[in-house]
Order: C-alpha cells, then structure tokens, then sequence
C-alpha cells in the first residue's frame, strides 16, 4: 500500500482557498491513502466556540467532505482530514475517512487541548478503526498522541496504520510518535501544517511542520520540513505491522498484563 500525507499552510477562514490550494497540491501524485492535517480547511486558532460554529460543517454534506469525496473518487484513492464539524448544536474538531466509493465515517477529538476546550465539544466515541484496501486504519488527532492510550486501544483493535491529523504547537510529538509506532508495532501518519497564527492578541501559534510517516520499528521513513508544503508517499509493508513478536519469547500484545494495570 502506498500512503503519504499533505503538509501545507491554510490561509484562516478561507476555506474556498484552502481547498484549492490542497488540489493543487495533489496534482499528479498518486496514493492509496493521503492524510491531511487537523482542520485543514479552515485553520486552527478559533477564538470561541461561535467563530467555530461558524465554520462548521455538516459530516458528511459538507462542502470540506464533498470536496474530499469528490478528490477521493478522482484520484482512486482514501483520504483522512481534520474540519470542523457540527451537529445537533454541538461542535467538533473532528476527522472525516472518505473513499472513492463515497463517505466512510468521522472520529470527533477526544483529547482536546488548551484553548480548543473552549471552542469544540469533546468527542464521546472510541477512536475508531477502518478497513482501507485490505489495511486496517485507525484514526486520532493531534493532542491523541500525549495519551499512549489512544494509539494502544487503536493498535489492539487491529489498526496497522495510524492516521494522525495533526496542528503541531508542542515540540515533542514528532519524536513521541517514534515510541507510539514501537509501542505497538503499527505504522502512523502524522499530517502537520506549516506557518504561524496571529488571531488574538499576545498569541502567536507556531506550527512546527514535520509531518512524518514512522514504520512499526521506529524509523522514520519520511519527514518533512519545518516550514514547507510538502506531499510525500511512501510504501508500507503491512506485513510489518501485523507481527507482534519482538523474538521467540516476546509478543508484545501477549505478554501484556493488563490484570495489573489499566
Ligand atoms: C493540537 O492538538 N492541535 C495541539
């Protein structure tokens, strides 16, 4: 399976723009799977949960979602991508997963961090796990990957890949994502965006780039650069994934205890 990610720059609240910039990046590349930074069409940095709202969008029905069907079923490939979404009143940082064959389903962040809280509802359901082409794909965002407990209960539910819309303000999450993929032996995908955020004042958000694809032994087999749009596809041996036998007498999944601890 060949997978990549989209690290590209949103321009805030322009989300005709933003969408064309992302087509124009994804001319002539060719995936199975692209994943695509955390609310890639609109930008980040809500200043409240009505500037939010406003954004919203309904999953699927959604001009972000149509788009994404539309690019999925033109270039034959899976797509999974941060928007904000809205329903019944309440509103998400969420993924939507979408296909050639059409809308697949959503993950809605169940960690949200800092200032998010006072713009998105918290997700209520587990992370959930795709079948994309004969790879098991489990899906996360951003802040997920400070609690070890999301890529874990991804990984025991047979993910082999992690999808992993990403906003990256901390430093640490790129090398964090090395122990998550050793952890469990899966692949992950982390989308970043590039470029800085000045919507209220004192507070310039700097995202750190880097967006990556790491194997279930840790190596990172891309990454890119700090500041750039960048699309970048690699081939991923599932095979890999898919043996959790460190040697004859470990198997990571096996030996876990989990009658000591949760
Ligand atoms: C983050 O969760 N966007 C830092």
């Amino acid at each position: 399976m060949k997978a990549g990610f989209v690290q590209y720059h949103p321009e805030f609240g322009n989300v005709q723009a933003n969408l064309d910039r992302v087509e124009e990046l994804l001319a002539g590349k060719e995936a199975d799977l692209f994943v695509l930074p955390e609310l890639f069409s609109t930008g980040y940095r809500f200043k409240n949960m009505e500037e939010a709202h406003h954004y919203a969008e309904l999953v699927p029905g959604g001009l972000t979602t149509g788009f994404l069907c539309s690019t999925a079923k033109k270039m034959n490939a899976y797509f999974i991508a941060g928007l904000v979404e809205t329903e019944n009143e309440r509103i998400y940082n969420s993924s939507v997963i979408v296909g050639p064959e059409g809308f697949l389903g959503r993950y809605r962040k169940i960690h949200l961090f800092d200032t998010e809280k006072a713009c998105f509802h918290t997700g209520r359901e587990a992370p959930p796990v795709f079948d994309l082409r004969g790879a098991k794909v489990g899906v996360m965002i951003c802040f997920d990957w400070r609690f070890p407990e999301t890529a874990r209960s991804l990984a025991l539910k047979g993910a082999e890949i992690i999808a992993h819309p990403s906003n990256l303000v901390l430093p640490h999450c790129p090398q964090a994502m090395i122990t998550r993929c050793l952890e469990n032996r899966v692949f992950a995908i982390t989308a970043d965006r590039v470029g800085d955020e000045n919507r209220v004042p004192n507070e310039t958000l700097h995202f750190i780039g880097q967006s990556q694809v790491v194997d279930p032994d840790g190596n990172v087999l891309v990454r890119a650069s700090e500041t750039g749009e960048e699309v970048c596809v690699v081939e991923i041996e599932l095979e890999k994934a898919r043996e959790k036998i460190l040697n004859p007498k470990n198997d990571i999944f096996k030996d876990r205890r989990p009658d000591l601890y949760f």
